[in-house]
């Protein structure tokens, strides 16, 4: 039975669903949405002797949201420390951490001065011998309008891998449209062969995805969630079926839902009761595929019919 269909089971009996909040790690379970804090989450899981193919977090950002307490930048660094450290022990030898972060900003109006946290953290990871694949800068077309500085619309992903060379990267789940599916080569032995590869394009390092605001098929009562695509890509290129997918700072389980959609376990840490129950409705909703979330693989371009190098080739039609 595969992740999707063990946790179908728990949709209709209420004592198997109120199971899925625990305060206990099960490596058997194919999801443990744990109250309380990340590293006693992080510290059952090592103790049980799993690991994870992924960890996948955006943690507080230290901003005032409702469920941080601000601390000094130092404090936030030494907080995050833990996290990653705590991590770090439970991560597969193939395995990968992606941490996406904002900035940390001081002051107000024109006082603000910013911190970019990938910025601020990369030497964290570093001591701990992780290896940067990827920066991946997440774009967004809405946010805060400023007027003393230019108004922000990215954020970034940080990327890393336990071994520089052997580790999971599958490309073929995440291809996306290809600009020019036409273009063939024009020089070499392979002239007039397709160029491109019929799957689509390797996505890049810049996603351009809208961010979850009030009006997004996502949004939740928590505020501040990830959107379902963002963690979708990570899981499907980083992961295989049945791995495991940790998230120590849960919210609202996008990460968890992520994961059960293309069964793998997941495992996910908050500090509020209230956040792991709609966590726990989108796992659910996600195992009998009814979680609304806004497609992955949306096209990024519509053939024009204009030009020839825009039309889907005659030999992949076949
Ligand atoms: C930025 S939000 C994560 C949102 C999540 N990515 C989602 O899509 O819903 C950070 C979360 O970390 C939780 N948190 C803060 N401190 C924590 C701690 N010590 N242990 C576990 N969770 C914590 C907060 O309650 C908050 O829900």
């Amino acid at each position: 039975m595969n992740i999707r269909e063990q946790l179908k089971l728990f949709a209709f009996e209420e004592e198997k669903q109120a199971s899925v909040i625990a305060s206990e790690y099960s490596p058997s379970a194919p999801v443990t949405l744990f109250h309380g804090d990340r590293l006693d989450l992080l510290a059952q899981i090592k103790k049980s002797g799993d690991k994870a193919e992924l960890i996948v977090t955006s943690p507080p950002y230290n901003i005032g949201k409702e469920y941080e307490a601000t601390k000094s930048l130092d404090e936030y660094i030494e907080d995050q420390k833990k996290t990653i450290a705590a991590s770090v022990e439970i991560l597969s030898d193939t395995g990968s951490i992606c941490w996406q972060v904002g900035h940390y900003i001081e002051g107000s109006g024109k006082t603000k001065e910013a911190f970019p946290l990938d910025l601020v953290l990369y030497p964290v990871f570093k001591s701990f011998g992780l290896k940067l694949k990827n920066r991946i800068m997440w774009y967004f077309g809405h946010g805060l309008h400023e007027n003393v500085r230019f108004s922000g619309r990215h954020e970034t992903i940080l990327w890393f891998t336990k071994d520089v060379n052997n580790y999971t990267f599958n490309l073929d789940p995440i291809r996306i449209p290809q600009k020019y599916p036409g273009k063939r080569h024009y020089r070499g032995n392979r002239v007039g062969e397709i160029s491109g590869n019929p799957m689509g394009k390797n996505p890049t390092d810049v996603w351009d995805m809208p961010n979850v605001k009030s009006n997004h098929i996502e949004k939740t009562d928590h505020p501040c969630q990830f959107p379902v695509a963002l963690v979708e890509r990570l899981v499907l290129s980083l992961t295989n079926e049945g791995d495991l997918v940790v998230d120590p700072y849960l919210g609202a389980g996008t990460a968890a839902a992520a994961a059960v959609l293309h069964n793998r376990r997941a495992a996910g840490a908050d500090i509020f009761y209230e956040y792991l129950e709609i966590a726990k409705e989108r796992v659910i909703k996600a195992s009998l595929g009814e979680l609304k979330t806004r497609p992955l693989d949306k096209p990024v371009y519509e053939p024009n019919g204009n030009s020839k190098l825009t039309q889907i080739p005659e030999e992949w039609k076949k």
